[in-house]
Parts: structure tokens; C-alpha cells; sequence
């Protein structure tokens, strides 16, 4: 006979956080919210450990180069997406890997034969003011000069004069070699009065413009997260079926961790996946699985020597597997439950494996209830893909802006390995659709708003830390009339525009 579990899942919304003693300590500015990524053993520390509990989900309208960096810097771990080719999923990890702060790869680049009009199309495209004029006006071409706002007047000229009769050209340029560390860069923007600094190879080809507004990257971004050779750390996506040729290549382009992607964690292919890593890499290669969503899908993944688990199935924002499988799990309840083995794992084997809560995430406050109830990080898709950072377009609809978000179980994204059961290699049925988000703005601005009201909650509780939160919090399950109580009610309300409360 079926196992019943008479006791419904529950979801973040149906659970409140019951203040407990906070000491005149209880600060924001006294908590940290550092966490492990990977697993570890008791008494030592993880291999990595993220300054911020956020990592951005697998999935195209989420993770690219661009957010896997912005996330960095603030302290956390974007996962690129694995569902493009090996190659581009490779050289998606090297540019972020390559990426160094202060150093901006020049993506408005222009030819010399190019037109003034040009120069006012590509400025109003990319929204950059300084442009590198290369020979083919490739990014890493010949630098043959600059052209920026100061060097053209739209009233007084003709859009069809050529760039290069008003560009500054590369004789009168101030530029640094490649080599030249960023402070001595800004010795020269600060010696010369400079904007803007080319820095060039030294047959004389692009390489980066360093800009006097980025100086202090490093002082605005204290909880950037850094490998030992001060390179953003990034995460990678792999699947259980191209794992030979993918994971060889991704740990070339310097990806740190790998994280396998799949629904539906509880199988045999990750073990086959994970395994193949052991025999190929020994421990020095860290990857997570899942997803999983009770205890038994846990210890089967910790058995396998995952080196964190994910939970999660079907409570993702664009997520319509519960709908078209009839599998999943209330997050909150599976969250709980995993955590609760999680703990007796590392009560039994010393062995501390992170847990991550993957999808649901609605209001920041679903943050901190997922940290309290046991995920040591949370991993979002909605939530990134609203920021500047994310690869999906913005579009403009009735003047509100929006960002595309779409499933990686979408018809658009075609991510077929991620529900692969070995059969037909083809996307019969749709698990995710393609969405809406309303857009937010930089990454940075609402990583820092969320997290500084998951700080003020965590003096609430009189927690300091991440573990001391899951140690003292005290939760309560709340009944359907007062999640009304809960909300503005019984007024009219003058701004209901926030999406985010
Ligand atoms: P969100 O933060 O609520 O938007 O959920 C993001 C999570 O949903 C991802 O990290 C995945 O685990 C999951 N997910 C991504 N695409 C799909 C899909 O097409 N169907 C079901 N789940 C998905």
C-alpha cells in the first residue's frame, strides 16, 4: 500500500517568526550572514564560504556572465546556466572568471569609417558614453583612438562626418599596458585628469578601459567574493548526460563549483553523474545535486558524496510541474524536513552538508524564514532575473517596464536534460512557462535592501548569525484569516505599486 502523509505541506507564507530577546548587541551592523557553500567536516571550515546566502538559479533569463559578476561582488554565487552548448556555457565561466574589477571590457566599440550617426546610434543602444574606435571595431582590435562625448557637438555637425576626423587619436591618447595593476591605473586617470583609461596589449590591441568612477570598486563592495587569485567566484551548471565532455570544460574556464540540474534529484543518473566526478577528480572538483524534497532524497545524495543538496520541486514562480506531474512538495515542509536529516547526518558522520532552498522565494521575509528553518543559501530565479544584470531583455509595456523570465522547462528554453528520464531525448510536455517580471533595476541596490531587512529580522530573533538565527528561532504556523491580518487591511490603500514587500 502508498505511504500517506495526512499532514498538508506548508509554503513560506504560512509561517511567522516569534521575536525573542535581542541584547542592545542585536544590530544589523554587528550581524554576518557568511555561510557555507560546500560540504565540510566537523572542526574545519568549508571550502567556500559565501559573505551573502544567495545564488542565483540555472537557468537562461537568470545566469550569465554579467549577473554571475554583479553577484559576486556583493558577496554570493550565480550558477550559469547549462543549457546551452559546452563551449559557450565554457566561455560564459572564463569571461566572468576574467573579469577583474575595475577593469571593463569595452562592449561600444566602433570602426574609423563609421559615421557620427553611428556613434549616436551605438551610445543610445549600449547607454556607454566612451567608445574605443579599433581597425574592424572589434572589441580586442587595434586601437586606433577614442571617441566620447567630448568630441562631437550633434547640433554643429554633419551625422554623416567620420569617426575618425573627430575621434581622439591614439598618439594623443593617454593608455597603460595590460599588467598595470588597478591602482597604478588610477595614478594615471588621477595625474592626467582622465575619465576614462585605455589599457592596451602590447601589440596594441584592446584590452579594458578603466574608469575614474569605478576607483574604489573594491571599498563600495566589501563582501565581494574572491578566489585566492582575486577572480569573482562563479558556479556552473551540468547535467547527468554530457558530464564527460561539459565538466572537463567548465573546470578549465575556472568554474569553482558545479551544481547538477535537475527536478528531480532523487535518481540514479546523479549518482552515475557524481561518481564519474570522484573517479576523474577526486574531491578537489565540488559539486551539489538535487532536487530533492524529504529525507530519503537526502541521505541518497549525501550518500552519493554531494558535496551540498537542493531542495525544491515544483514551487518555483514559473514552475507548472505540480500542475502537469502531480509531484512536489510545499517548500517550507520540505525544507524543514531535510534540514532535520541534514543535522542528524552531521550528528552520525561529522560531515556538514550544506543545504540550499531552491525556488518560491516571494518576499525578502522568505529569505530569512528559509534560513531559519534550516537552508544554509537560498537560490532564486525570479528574484535575479527582475535586476539590469540578467541576460533576458527589459520590454516596455503601457510605459512599466518588465524583464522576460521563462522555465528552463519552457518550450523557449528547451532544456530537455534537466527532465530527462532516459526515454524520448525530446521535450514532450512543458514543466515551466515563459513569464513576465517586473523590472527592478541594479542587482546590487535590492541585494542590499533585501538583505539589510533579513538583518533587522535576525536582531529581531536575537540571532547574530545564520546558525544562531536556526538555533533560536521560534516559528509558527498561521492560519489563513491572519495571513489577511498580516497584510494592510480595512484601509484604502493610496500605492499599491511595490511588488516587493
Ligand atoms: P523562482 O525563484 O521561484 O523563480 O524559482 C527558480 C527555480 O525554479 C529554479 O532554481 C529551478 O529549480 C526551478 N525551475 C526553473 N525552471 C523551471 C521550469 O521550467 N519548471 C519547473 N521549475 C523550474
Amino acid at each position: 500500500m502508498a505511504t500517506f502523509i495526512n499532514e498538508p505541506a506548508h509554503t513560506f507564507n504560512e509561517y511567522l517568526l516569534i521575536p525573542g530577546y535581542s541584547s542592545s548587541e542585536c544590530v544589523p551592523a554587528n550581524v554576518t550572514l557568511k555561510t557555507p557553500l560546500v560540504k565540510y567536516k566537523k572542526g574545519e571550515e568549508s571550502a567556500i564560504t559565501m559573505n551573502i546566502p544567495l545564488v542565483s538559479a540555472i537557468m537562461q533569463a537568470v545566469s550569465g556572465d554579467r549577473l554571475a559578476v554583479a553577484l559576486a561582488t556583493q558577496g554570493g554565487v550565480s550558477f550559469i546556466y547549462g543549457s546551452q552548448s559546452v563551449e559557450d556555457e565554457a566561455a560564459m565561466v572564463r569571461r566572468a572568471k576574467s573579469y577583474k574589477a575595475g577593469f571593463v571590457q569595452s562592449d561600444s566599440n566602433i570602426r574609423p569609417d563609421a559615421t557620427l550617426a553611428d556613434v549616436i546610434e551605438l551610445t543610445q543602444r549600449t547607454g556607454h558614453s566612451t567608445l574605443a574606435v579599433t581597425e574592424g571595431g572589434e572589441p580586442d582590435g587595434k586601437l586606433l583612438g577614442v571617441v566620447t562625448s567630448r568630441d562631437y557637438r550633434i547640433s554643429r555637425m554633419d551625422k554623416s562626418e567620420k569617426v575618425e576626423s573627430f575621434m581622439t587619436p591614439f598618439d594623443k591618447l593617454i593608455y597603460a599596458y595590460e599588467g598595470a595593476t588597478l591602482s597604478e591605473c588610477n595614478d594615471i586617470i588621477w595625474d592626467h585628469k582622465l575619465n576614462s583609461l585605455p589599457v592596451i596589449s602590447k601589440d596594441g590591441r584592446m584590452r579594458y578601459f578603466v574608469f575614474r568612477k569605478d576607483y574604489d570598486s573594491h571599498k563600495k563592495n566589501p563582501d565581494e567574493l574572491l578566489d585566492e587569485h582575486k577572480r569573482y567566484v562563479v558556479g556552473a551548471g551540468i547535467n547527468t548526460r554530457d558530464y564527460a565532455e561539459r565538466v572537463p570544460a567548465l573546470i578549465e574556464a575556472g568554474a569553482d563549483v558545479l551544481c547538477i540540474d535537475s527536478s528531480e534529484g532523487f535518481s540514479e543518473w546523479q549518482k552515475l553523474t557524481i561518481d564519474w566526478i570522484r573517479e576523474n577528480y577526486g574531491d578537489s572538483v565540488k559539486v551539489g545535486a538535487g532536487n530533492v524534497v524529504d529525507a530519503e532524497g537526502f541521505r541518497y545524495l549525501a550518500d552519493c558524496g554531494a558535496d551540498f543538496i537542493k531542495v525544491g520541486i515544483g514551487g518555483g514562480s514559473i514552475c507548472i510541474t505540480r500542475e502537469t506531474k502531480g509531484i512536489g512538495r510545499g517548500q517550507a515542509t520540505a525544507l524543514i524536513e531535510v534540514c532535520a536529516e541534514r543535522d542528524k547526518y552531521f550528528e552520525e558522520t561529522g560531515v556538514y552538508i550544506p543545504v540550499c532552498s531552491d525556488g518560491g522565494i516571494v518576499y525578502d521575509h522568505h529569505i530569512t524564514l528559509a534560513l531559519a528553518m534550516g537552508a544554509d543559501f537560498i537560490m532564486l530565479g525570479r528574484y535575479f532575473a527582475r535586476f539590469d544584470e540578467s541576460p533576458s531583455n527589459k520590454v516596455s509595456i503601457n510605459g512599466t517596464y518588465y524583464k522576460e523570465y521563462w522555465g528552463e522547462g519552457s518550450q523557449r528554453a528547451r532544456n530537455w536534460q534537466r527532465y530527462d528520464l532516459g526515454g524520448d531525448k525530446k521535450l514532450s510536455f512543458e514543466e515551466g512557462v515563459d513569464s513576465l517580471v517586473p523590472y527592478a533595476g541594479p542587482l546590487k541596490d535590492n541585494v542590499a535592501l533585501s538583505l539589510s531587512k533579513v538583518k533587522s529580522t535576525m536582531c529581531n530573533c536575537g540571532a547574530l548569525t545564520i546558525r544562531e538565527l536556526q538555533q533560536k528561532a521560534k516559528l509558527t504556523l498561521v492560519s489563513a484569516t491572519s495571513i489577511v491580518e498580516g497584510g494592510a487591511h480595512d484601509v484604502i490603500q493610496k500605492d499599491k505599486s511595490s511588488a516587493m514587500k
